[in-house]
């Protein structure tokens, strides 16, 4: 895996971070995956935290690694929350949803006193947009989305955006934990992400898409040796 290092360098400085008695978001993907088992090695050692974690394949990590859990029925504050990005620019916005859990990462984000974005250098851009901008959006009537998908972005002023359903196995949609499907927007730039989002969210079908405005406070990068913490 490429970054191996950097990444769970991030994750090791994200451990700074926790403290007894937290509730904590538990992102999803191969950088929160070092998180999580560091969190393990220190609950091992005694930490007393309850995890949430931001999907299916993240909840059956934890569990397996002996990681308390909390159903998020249950959950009145999440202090902190720690996840990974696709794409994070100078002003911590983000593009998520790579792995097929933006739904419950932008639920579990939101709810958190504190989201706290940890990523190798790659994720680092200028400006959004050259990882494709996963959307998720209903089954039902998934094409005529698509094509207002496709105007949201054009009136936010991307220039030529493709879309493409995300594929699961064999050529079948690939569905989420939510029971949804993933429309992937090749943008190459998202010159106003704030807009791009308020339009994609006005569309009926799209449960929820992977541009995160407004919601991270930290930064972290990790680096060969350590990592860069900013705050925002
Ligand atoms: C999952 C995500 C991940 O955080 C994102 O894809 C980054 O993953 P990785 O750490 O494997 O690069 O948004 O939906």
């Amino acid at each position: 895996m490429a970054y191996e290092r950097e990444k769970e360098n991030a994750a090791a400085a994200a451990i700074e971070f926790v403290e007894d008695g937290m509730t904590l978001g538990l992102g999803t993907g191969s950088t929160a995956k070092f998180f999580v088992e560091l969190l393990a090695e220190e609950i091992a050692d005694g930490l007393m935290v309850k995890g949430v974690p931001t999907s299916e394949d993240t909840r059956r990590l934890a569990e397996s690694l002996g990681v308390p859990l909390l159903p998020i029925e249950h959950v009145d504050r999440i202090q902190l929350t720690v996840d990974g990005a696709d794409e994070v620019d100078e002003k911590a916005q983000l593009i998520k949803g790579g792995g097929a859990a933006l739904l419950r990462e932008k639920i579990i984000a939101n709810a958190s006193d504190l989201m706290m974005v940890i990523a190798d250098p790659s994720k680092q851009v200028e400006v959004l947009g050259a990882f494709p901008l996963p959307v998720e959006v209903t089954p039902f009537g998934y094409t005529i989305t698509a094509k207002k998908v496709y105007d949201a972005l054009r009136a936010s002023g991307v220039s030529k955006p493709r879309i493409e359903v995300r594929n699961g196995s064999g050529s079948k949609p690939l569905v989420t934990d939510g029971g949804n499907y993933i429309l992937d927007c090749h943008c190459s730039i998202i010159p106003d992400a704030p807009e791009a989002a308020r339009l994609l969210s006005a569309v009926p079908g799209v449960v929820e898409h992977g541009l995160f405005i407004g919601m991270a406070r930290t930064v972290i990068i990790g680096q060969d040796v350590g990592a860069a913490v900013i705050e925002y």
